[in-house]
C-alpha cells in the first residue's frame, strides 16, 4: 500500500488499511462515506479514498494545528507546495516554524498549516511538540532534513488536492462529531476511531482525555448505528471499554504463564461480518502479508481469553504466526498451548 498521507504519526494506522478493506469487502460495503473523528494523518481515510473504497471521506481533528494543515492542503494547495519547494530545511527555519506553532490558537491557518507539516517532518517521530531530528546542535546520525523529501511531499499534497471535492474537513470534539455529524451522514457509512491512547498518549499529540472521557466516548460510539471500528492500546480491555463488543487483539506479545496479550486492540460494531477466512483459532492478518513486518491479531469474543489452552496443532500454527511477527527463531518462543505438567507431590527425593 503506497503512502498517501504527508504526515507522520506515532502509531499511525496506515498498516491497518488492508484490514479495513477486508472488513468492507466482507460486508459488501462499497463506495462508503468514511468518517474519521480522530483523523491525525488520515492514513486510512486517504487509502480508502484513493483505492476507491470510499466515495467521500469526512476527516475531523480538534487540534487547530492538524486542522490547519489539512485546511491548507485542501484550500491552498499551490501555496503550500510553493512553500515546501522554496523553504530551506535548517535549524533557523525550525525555530521560526516552532514559534508559529506555539501561537497555534491564533496563527493564520496557511502559516500554521505549513508549520505543522514542517515540524511533523523534522521532529522525532513526527511529534509536533517534540525534539528535532539530529538534536538542536545537529550532531545526531540523521540530519533535520532526513524525512523532508520535497518532491514526494509535493506529489502527495497535489494528489490529495485533486480529490478535494470528495474530502470534508471538520474541527470538532470527536464526541460532538459523533453525536451531531455522523448520524446525518448517509446510511452507507463506515466510521474509524483512533482516539489517543489511554497509556502513554499524553505527549504524542493533543490528548485531554482521562478514563472518564474514554468511557463517555465508548458509551456514545456503542450506541452508534452503522458500521464502525475503534482502535486502542490494550489497556482499553483492562478498563472494560466496549465490553460487549467483539475485538481483535494485535501486536501480540508473550506475557507470562502461557498467556498472550495484544499491544493494541480493535473493537468491532455489532452487525459487522468478519471475512470468512478469519476464525477465532487463527491469527488474522492485520496488515498486508507481503509487507516487511506483517501484523497479526487474534479474534476475541466479549472478553479476552485468560489462557489459550488448545490442541497442539493450534499451538503450532500460533507459534509459526508469532515467529513471523517477531522474526525470531521458533525455539525461543515458549509454547502457549501446552498445559504445564502437574508438579509431583513427591518431587523432593530424600536419600536414605
Ligand atoms: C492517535 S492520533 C490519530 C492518528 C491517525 N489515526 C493516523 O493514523 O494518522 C489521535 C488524533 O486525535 C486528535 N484528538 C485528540 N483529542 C481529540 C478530540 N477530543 N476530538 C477530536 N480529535 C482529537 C489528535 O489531535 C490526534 O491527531
Amino acid at each position: 500500500m503506497p503512502y498517501y498521507t504527508p504526515l507522520r504519526y506515532p502509531g499511525g494506522k496506515r498498516r491497518l488499511a488492508t484490514t479495513i478493506m477486508r472488513l468492507l469487502d466482507a460486508n459488501d460495503l462499497t463506495d462508503v462515506e468514511y468518517c474519521e473523528p480522530y483523523a491525525g494523518g488520515a492514513a486510512i481515510g486517504l487509502a480508502l479514498l484513493m483505492e476507491e473504497y470510499a466515495s467521500v471521506i469526512h476527516i475531523n481533528d480538534l487540534d487547530r494545528a492538524v486542522y490547519a494543515f489539512w485546511y491548507s492542503v485542501l484550500n491552498d494547495t499551490t501555496e503550500l507546495c510553493r512553500r515546501i519547494a522554496r523553504t530551506k530545511v535548517t535549524m533557523r527555519e525550525w525555530k521560526r516554524q516552532r514559534k508559529i506553532y506555539e501561537l497555534r490558537e491564533t496563527a493564520d491557518l496557511t502559516e500554521l498549516g505549513f508549520a505543522t507539516l514542517f515540524l511533523n517532518r523534522t521532529n522525532r517521530s513526527g511529534i509536533l511538540s517534540g525534539g528535532v531530528i539530529g538534536g538542536k546542535n545537529q550532531t545526531g546520525e540523521w540530519g533535520i532534513d532526513a524525512r523532508f523529501g520535497k518532491p514526494e511531499l509535493i506529489h502527495r499534497i497535489r494528489k490529495i488536492g485533486r480529490y478535494r471535492s470528495r474530502i470534508n474537513l471538520y474541527q470538532q470534539d470527536a464526541l460532538e462529531f459523533t453525536k451531531r455529524v455522523i448520524p446525518n451522514i448517509g446510511a452507507n457509512r463506515f466510521a474509524f476511531y483512533d482516539p489517543p491512547y489511554i497509556e502513554n498518549g499524553a505527549e504524542l499529540y493533543l490528548n485531554d482525555y482521562d478514563i472518564k472521557g474514554h468511557r463517555q466516548l465508548a458509551d456514545t460510539v456503542s450506541k452508534l448505528s452503522g458500521a464502525w471500528v475503534v482502535t486502542y492500546d490494550y489497556s482499553a480491555v483492562r478498563h472494560k471499554l466496549y465490553r460487549s463488543h467483539r475485538r481483535i487483539a494485535y501486536g501480540l506479545q508473550y506475557m507470562a504463564q502461557g498467556r498472550y496479550e495484544g499491544k493494541e486492540v480493535m473493537f468491532l460494531s455489532k452487525g459487522l461480518r468478519l471475512p470468512q477466512t478469519w476464525s477465532k483459532m487463527l491469527p488474522v492478518p492485520m496488515s498486508a502479508e507481503s509487507s516487511g513486518h506483517p501484523v497479526y491479531g487474534m479474534i476475541e469474543d466479549m472478553k479476552p481469553h485468560p489462557k489459550m489452552v488448545e490442541g497442539p496443532e493450534a499451538g503450532e500454527r500460533f507459534v509459526n504466526a508469532l515467529r513471523t511477527v517477531l522474526s525470531v527463531p521458533k525455539s525461543s518462543i515458549p509454547q502457549p498451548f501446552h498445559k504445564p505438567a502437574k508438579k509431583s507431590k513427591r518431587s523432593v527425593t530424600r536419600k536414605g
